[in-house]
């Protein structure tokens, strides 16, 4: 696999109970098109998942060039390479207008830099090998990077009250579910795209965040607030639920149940 030391690239790693080739970004640059060839026919794994990518999202809005490289780019030279490849994708590849979950058919039309350059990898993988698992998710957080979590967790200590953005709505998901699921679908021959993100009832980052201090039992005051009052460089989808139209889509456990399981296992830790 690549990006392995990347946020969910951690937890396929442990996620993985057979032999694994986890090359870290100090390991394998995959927009190094000869030596993404050179690490497959040196590890020549059956199956390639493609942790690596650019996900500043804010940055690449500034810089669309280097995250249309990686996440574009560098996505079919891995998909090119290997024998079947499972590619994670993401919620930004939608407009976000839909008001209903978004399903694999659906249209795209991403809004941000981050958004085109994940759709563009999405596209180089389809072209360059049929047998792909394109996975979108959304909302990741886990014990292997920062995320939305960590940042509450750290501001929630500091203030008594924090404004949370209550008009963008979407499914959180926990990097040691979402692992699991990769492992498993990789190891079946359903090609294709997959929507693969957190159970539950879809919500706000401001009812994710309203969870994550009632579980993490930290007393301050939540409030609601609009994506206007937030401005970031890089437009965000409003509504970006994915639901999955696969008779037998993969489904996570909800979402509280692995913002449960991520607080009991940074823990230890921070
Ligand atoms: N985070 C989210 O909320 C979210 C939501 C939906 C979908 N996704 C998708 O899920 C996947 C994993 O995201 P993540 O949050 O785990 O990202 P992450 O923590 O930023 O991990 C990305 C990894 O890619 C590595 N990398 C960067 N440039 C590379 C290169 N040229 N060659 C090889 N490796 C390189 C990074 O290494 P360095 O840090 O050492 O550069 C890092 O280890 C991505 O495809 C992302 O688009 C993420």
């Amino acid at each position: 696999m690549t990006g392995a030391g990347g946020m969910l690239g951690r937890d396929v790693v442990a996620a993985v109970d057979q032999d694994v080739v986890a090359l870290t970004h100090a390991e394998l640059d995959v927009t190094d098109r000869s030596a993404v060839e050179r690490a497959m026919a040196e590890a020549r794994p059956d199956v390639v998942i493609n942790c690596a990518a650019f996900t500043d999202v804010d940055g690449a809005e500034s810089d669309e060039g280097p995250a249309t490289v990686l996440n574009g780019e560098a996505a079919g030279y891995v998909a090119a390479a290997a024998p079947a490849i499972v590619h994670p994708s993401t919620d930004h590849v939608f407009d976000g207008s839909k008001g209903a979950p978004y399903l694999e058919s659906d249209a795209t039309g991403p809004r941000s830099a981050y958004g085109r350059s994940k759709l563009a990898g999405e596209h180089a993988v389809a072209r360059a090998n049929p047998r792909h698992f394109i996975v979108r998710t959304s909302w990741l957080f886990g014990v292997g990077g920062t995320n939305f979590v960590d940042t509450m967790l750290g501001a929630g200590r500091d203030r008594d009250e924090l404004k949370v953005v209550d008009d963008q709505v979407g499914r959180p998901t926990y990097t040691g579910h979402l692992a699991a699921a990769l492992v498993r679908l990789a190891a079946t021959d359903l090609y294709g795209i997959h929507h693969i993100a957190g159970g539950g009832a879809a919500c706000s980052w401001f009812e994710f965040a309203t969870e994550i201090f009632r579980q993490a039992e930290i007393d301050v005051r939540v409030v609601p607030c609009t994506t206007e009052e937030f401005p970031r460089p890089a437009p965000r989808p409003a509504y970006s639920v994915l639901g999955s139209e696969r008779p037998d889509p993969i489904l996570l456990p909800d979402w509280r149940s692995g913002l449960a399981a991520y607080l009991a296992e940074r823990a230890p830790a921070r």
